[in-house]
């Protein structure tokens, strides 16, 4: 089943196995797909994966990203080049999903050059800076934004695109009541937070004819946030609104290695690449280093590390029809059959083992039995600085 050739949304998958939203902090100086982004999806598609989404795009000026290079889709001069990577990655029959995003909250004034929004002004740990509350108008904007970006997406040849609702986001924030404080019809009940994902998703489909999935975190760690009883809720909603797909994840950036879960902190890339430690003198970071790492294995860390959204999957999947995707500590080719057999997701998808072997299925189908990704999380800090990449458990 799991290397079984088969369909989605109307279009053919080689397998069930699917490469998850990455940032690659490859764009280039425009926020279009660079050279280099487009050879890396190349090696992803002559490596047999079944289906590539993109890293995040973002959708409007004030939805990018802090980490540097991140894909842009708000403006038709990308296009061409969007173009020319799905043409190189359909040369090898592999379908490639445009993922949306908008930032949010999470981001800096700074990095935006401008106010950063949100549904509510609610303290980002990481990203202290005021959000501005949004207003009706700017909301309408922002679904226009997204709407926009897919009719450009179609433009350049995508085959579907995946609205990210989850990790903190945007879109996240207004679905979770911890981070949608709001009063009007876009906040408080169920149905006014899911309003604005349900209406992009009809702006979408009224516009296009691509299909439109979501990745959503069914549970984020935040007092009050999403838990998996209101996520089926929501996803039921999506589903009636015209959703086609639901990839399952959990968490967000602030709740520190939830979303991407690891032993251990990876301290000295957090030393390395994360603010404010990356700016400390040498002598701060002498003292500083040896003693958190002293102190890291006290440090309480996200537990089960392997297929930790499974069971959210599964819930998801028992309360709608469209397919489902589990994402999330997924390595193994038995945990992978057997997530499929028992019904619990209809794909797999996986994020950090393609960052370590981009040609992990083809491997996988000639007989090795699991990811060589340690899950030490290396990467995941290092695209705070620089272009992502695998560090296999150290700082080059
Ligand atoms: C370097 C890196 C970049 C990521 N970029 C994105 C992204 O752009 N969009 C997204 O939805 N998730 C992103 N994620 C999260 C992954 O897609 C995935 O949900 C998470 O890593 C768990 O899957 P895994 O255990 O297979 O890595 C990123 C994770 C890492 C490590
Ligand atoms: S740095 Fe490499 S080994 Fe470590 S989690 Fe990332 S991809 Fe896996």
């Amino acid at each position: 089943m799991l290397f079984n050739e088969t369909t989605v949304s109307g279009f053919t998958v080689k397998n069930r196995i699917m490469r998850s939203a990455t940032h690659d902090g490859l764009a280039d100086a425009n926020g279009a797909p660079s050279d280099k982004l487009i050879e890396k999806y190349v090696q992803l598609a002559q490596g047999e994966v079944g289906c590539i989404i993109t890293g995040y795009a973002a959708v409007s000026r004030n939805g990018v990203s802090p980490y540097p290079r991140m894909l842009t889709i708000f403006d038709d001069s990308v296009i061409g080049r969007y173009k020319a990577l799905t043409d190189a990655v359909h040369e090898y029959s592999v379908p490639v999903v445009l993922q949306l995003a908008h930032c949010g909250r999470q981001t800096s004034s700074k990095a935006i050059g401008m106010q950063k929004v949100a549904p509510s002004n609610v303290l980002h740990t990481f990203y202290p800076d005021k959000a501005k509350e949004l207003t009706d108008g700017e909301i309408y904007a922002i679904i226009g934004d997204f709407v926009a970006a897919a009719v450009r997406a179609e433009k350049a040849g995508f085959d579907a695109v995946q609205l990210h609702g989850g990790h903190g986001y945007l879109l996240h924030d207004f679905l979770s009541p911890f981070g949608n404080r709001r009063k009007d019809s876009w906040g408080g009940s169920l149905e006014n937070r899911v309003r604005i994902v349900e209406l992009i998703i009809k702006g979408i489909k009224a516009k296009t004819k691509l299909p439109v999935w979501i990745k959503i975190s069914a549970e984020d760690n935040r007092k009050g946030g999403m838990n998996i009883a209101s996520s089926v809720e929501i996803c039921k909603l999506l589903e009636k609104a015209g959703c086609d797909a639901i990839e399952v994840s959990c968490g967000t950036v602030q709740d520190g290695m939830n979303t991407m879960r690891s032993k251990l902190m990876p301290m000295d890339a957090v030393f390395k690449y994360r603010e404010p430690c990356a700016s400390f003198p040498k002598w701060l970071n002498a003292i500083a280093l040896p003693a958190a790492n002293l102190v890291n294995p006290l440090i309480k860390q996200p537990s089960p590390l392997e297929n930790f959204n499974v069971g959210n999957a599964e819930k998801i999947k028992n309360s709608v029809s469209i397919p489902v995707i589990a994402v999330g500590g997924i390595h193994k080719v038995s945990d992978m059959e057997n997530i499929l057999a028992s019904g619990k997701a209809n794909f797999v998808s996986m994020c950090r083992p393609f960052i370590c072997e981009p040609n992990l299925v083809k491997k996988l189908k000639n007989g090795q039995e699991q990811a060589r990704c340690i899950m030490c999380n290396y990467c995941g800090l290092v695209i705070e600085k620089e272009p992502t990449r695998c560090l296999y458990g150290r700082v080059k």
